[in-house]
């Protein structure tokens, strides 16, 4: 027996409820749609629709449901299609006739939209802080090796030496865009649909600006059928964190990468790897792997939501329910892997005389030879079709470009730029990665961890 049976006849078929409840999933929000309720409550006195003895009477029922759910003792009953029935069954059970006065002057269309708001408020919160202590935990592994370097790409082939603080800040930046992304999209999800009812409103003279204020909302909706329609803020948080798996699956490809024989930049901890069922010698990135491929999922969730929202018709559908399971999935992934990954960089040895050694290849310093040209006057083109030539060179004698350039008299003079990290030291320019430069970074990325560290608050 539901809760709106009044107009039917037969109960409802099995197919059909299978399909169509939501409290298998959407159990998780209890403590948000009790929240949501307490200031509808409230608000319902406000308006003079509970004396206040029921006001106080709804109130301490619905605190203690929330016990029963936090002590594991509360019941499904059969006809508790979604949380919010569960919860008005179970407040009517208790409360009797008082009970019934509950659902005045709301619909589940509007709570269910309050309720959501209010667990992505709480997640995305969450999940700032989750993503600036794996942004310091960038910040600290790159302040155990102070100086060391290894070489940077593009295209995945050696470019130029670069410290690893430079290289590890860059991730820590795409990090922080991200947090700053999800402050923004909290910001606009923090809009209360409560009091829209169905779609269109109520007779009853409640004040949604009243229970916007109790819920910590910004503001009241101004349309009610937008109020009851809108998961932009769903679609905008799933992109969010889809953007932040794909950060986290570039970071996990590097580290798979850097964790190889080949490479051999870094290793991870025995906690944070996994080993072979057959291969004895096998010390896997796992973790690595997982935070790579989990962005497809991120992505999918995204997309499906997406394209679940396509084409609906205002207002309510019940096409909005299927919102909550990519919004749960997604959170629940990237809680995982942000949390993983911190620990894997935590964990982390970073070889620093392997990655040196790869950065110290002699090539590297190409560019350092063509802007020495540069300093002489030389126009830079010409500088590096000069030095390009002398690369040719030097891979067609089988030798290497310090060897060519010893060779050669019009660049014997550069050979100090083939000292190991010379190339780095010469680098100044803002933003850069020479120590200087890097300095000037830190100190930058300090103040952006600390500026959205106090926006938690
Ligand atoms: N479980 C539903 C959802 O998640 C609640 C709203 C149902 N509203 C309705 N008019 N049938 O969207």
């Amino acid at each position: 027996m539901t809760l709106w049976n009044g107009r039917f006849s037969s109960p409802m078929a099995a197919s059909l409820w299978d399909l169509s409840q939501s409290y298998s999933f959407d159990h998780i929000l209890y403590a948000h749609d009790i929240v949501g309720s307490k200031a509808h409550v409230r608000g319902l006195e406000h308006a003079g629709l509970l004396t206040g003895d029921e006001c106080e009477q709804l109130l301490s029922t619905l605190d203690a449901v929330a016990q029963e759910f936090e002590d594991g003792s509360f019941v499904r009953h059969e006809g508790d299609e979604d949380i919010h029935m569960a919860i008005e069954r179970r407040v009517t059970e208790l409360a009797g006739a008082t009970g019934a006065k509950l659902h005045t002057a709301r619909s589940r269309n509007d709570q269910v939209a309050t309720t959501l708001r209010l667990f992505t408020r709480d997640a995305v919160t969450t999940l700032t802080k989750d993503l600036i202590d794996l942004v310091n935990a960038l910040r600290e592994l790159g302040s155990r090796y102070p100086e060391a370097y290894l070489p940077g790409y593009t295209h995945l082939q050696r470019a130029q030496p670069v410290l690893l603080s430079h290289h590890l800040g860059a991730h820590a930046w795409s990090l922080l865009r991200d947090v700053d992304r999800l402050f923004d999209a909290r910001g606009r999800l923090n809009v209360s649909p409560l009091g829209a009812g169905a779609l269109a409103g109520t007779s009853l003279p409640i004040d949604p600006a009243f229970t916007a204020k109790l819920l910590g909302f910004g503001e009241p909706f101004a349309n009610s059928i937008d109020a009851v329609s809108d998961r932009d803020f769903v679609a905008e948080t799933l992109f969010d964190i889809a953007l932040v798996g794909i950060h986290l699956s570039r970071m996990g490809e590097e580290l798979v990468l850097w964790t190889t024989s080949e490479f051999g930049f870094a290793t991870l901890g025995d906690d944070y790897t996994t080993g072979s069922s057959m291969l004895p010698q096998k010390k896997n990135s796992d973790v690595a792997e997982l935070a790579r491929a989990k962005s497809g999922r991120l992505v999918g969730n995204l997309t499906g939501l997406l394209v679940t929202l396509k084409g609906l018709p205002l207002s309510y559908n019940r096409d909005l329910q299927e919102d909550k399971e990519p919004l749960f999935d997604s959170l629940e992934q990237v809680f995982l892997i942000v949390e993983a990954l911190r620990g894997a960089y935590g964990s982390m040895t970073f070889h620093v005389e392997t990655a040196q050694r790869a950065a110290d290849d002699p090539n590297l310093v190409a560019v350092d030879i063509a802007e020495r040209l540069v300093e002489g006057g030389v126009p830079f083109r010409q500088a590096h079709e000069q030095v390009g030539q002398l690369v040719g060179e030097a891979a067609k004698h089988n030798i290497s470009l310090a060897e060519a350039v010893a060779q050669n008299d019009q660049f014997a003079p550069f050979a100090d730029l083939f000292a190991p990290g010379a190339s780095l030291r010469g680098r100044t320019s803002p933003g850069g990665s020479g120590p200087v430069s890097q300095r000037a970074q830190a100190d930058r990325l300090q103040v952006a961890i600390d500026v959205a560290t106090a926006r938690l608050i």
